[in-house]
C-alpha cells in the first residue's frame, strides 16, 4: 500500500473531506508513517488496526496520542466500533473471507461509504488466499493451504516460488478465493451504488468509491488520472465493463 501513497492515495485524500481514517494492516508501519503526518496536517484522527504490528508501539502511542489510536486486534473486532470513517485502507489478511467481511462491516456500520483503498488485488493474491493465521478464521472459510511458494501462471504451489514462507491457498482461482474476488463479490451483494477503480503495478490497488462522489469535479479528475483502464483485464468481465463505464 505504501508505494501508492505519493502517486495515488495522497492526491485523492487532498480532494476529500476527512476527519477520521482507518488503516487495517500496518506491519512495519511504512504506510502508517506516511499517513500520520498527513493526518496531523489535516487535523484528522487515524485508527491503526493490526494484531501484530512490527514497529515500536510504545513510541507510536506516546508520539501520536492526539492524532492516532493503535488497536492491536483483528479488523473484524474493531471496525464495527469505529462508526463511519471518511477513508479506509484495507491491507491486512489477504484472503476472501477477511476482506469480504471487512467490506460488509463497513457497509453495515457506515452512513456514507468511506473512500476505500484495498491493496494486493493483482497477482499473487488477487485470485488466491493468503492466511496470516488460519486458526483465526472459521475453518469453512479457509481453502486448503500450505507454506509453499507461488509461481506465475501455475495454480499449484512450489517450494521455490514467491512468498514460500507464508501460508498460501494451494490452488488459485475459483469461488471465494483472493482479494479481488472478495471485492467483486461484495460489489455484487451491496445495495450501495459503488464503483471500482484500479491503480496497477506494485501488486495493484483497488479504490472503491460511492458514485455520488464522482460528481465532485476535482475528485473525479484525480481519480481518472490514477485509474488505468487497461487494469480492467484483471477483473471479471461484468466488473471490467462497469469500471470502464465509471471511468
Ligand atoms: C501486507 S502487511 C501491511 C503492509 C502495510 N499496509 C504497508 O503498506 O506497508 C499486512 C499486515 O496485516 C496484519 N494483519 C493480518 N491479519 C489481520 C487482521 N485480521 N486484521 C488486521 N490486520 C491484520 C499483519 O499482522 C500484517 O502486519
Amino acid at each position: 500500500m505504501h508505494r501508492f501513497f505519493d502517486s495515488t492515495i495522497r492526491p485523492l485524500l487532498d480532494v476529500t473531506r476527512l476527519s477520521t481514517m482507518v488503516e487495517v494492516g500496518a506491519e512495519q508501519g511504512l504506510h502508517t508513517a506516511r499517513l500520520l503526518p498527513y493526518a496531523v496536517s489535516r487535523r484528522a484522527h487515524l485508527h491503526v488496526i493490526d494484531p501484530e504490528p512490527l514497529f515500536a508501539t510504545g513510541q507510536f502511542r506516546r508520539q501520536y496520542s492526539d492524532h492516532a489510536t493503535l488497536h492491536q486486534q483483528i479488523s473484524h473486532d474493531v471496525l464495527p466500533s469505529l462508526g463511519t470513517p471518511d477513508v479506509a485502507f484495507l491491507d491486512g489478511d489477504h484472503n476472501w473471507y477477511t476482506v469480504y467481511e471487512e467490506l460488509r462491516i463497513l457497509d453495515r456500520t457506515c452512513g456514507a461509504w468511506p473512500l476505500t483503498f484495498l491493496h494486493d488485488i493483482e497477482w499473487p493474491y488477487g485470485r488466491r488466499d493468503l492466511y496470516y493465521a488460519p486458526e483465526r478464521l472459521p475453518a469453512e472459510h479457509c481453502h486448503p493451504h500450505a507454506s509453499s511458494g507461488i509461481v506465475p501462471g501455475q495454480s499449484e504451489l512450489a517450494p521455490e516460488g514467491f512468498n514460500a514462507s507464508l501460508i498460501n491457498a494451494t490452488h488459485e482461482g475459483g469461488p471465494r478465493n483472493g482479494v479481488l474476488t472478495a471485492i467483486e463479490d461484495f460489489l455484487d451483494a451491496t445495495e450501495r451504488e459503488l464503483s471500482l477503480f484500479i491503480a496497477p503495478g506494485n501488486n495493484g490497488l483497488a479504490i472503491v468509491v460511492d458514485r455520488k462522489r464522482l460528481r465532485k469535479r476535482r475528485f473525479a479528475q484525480v481519480l481518472r488520472r490514477v485509474h488505468d483502464a487497461r487494469a480492467g483485464a484483471e477483473l471479471s468481465p461484468r466488473h471490467a465493463s462497469s469500471a470502464l463505464a465509471a471511468a
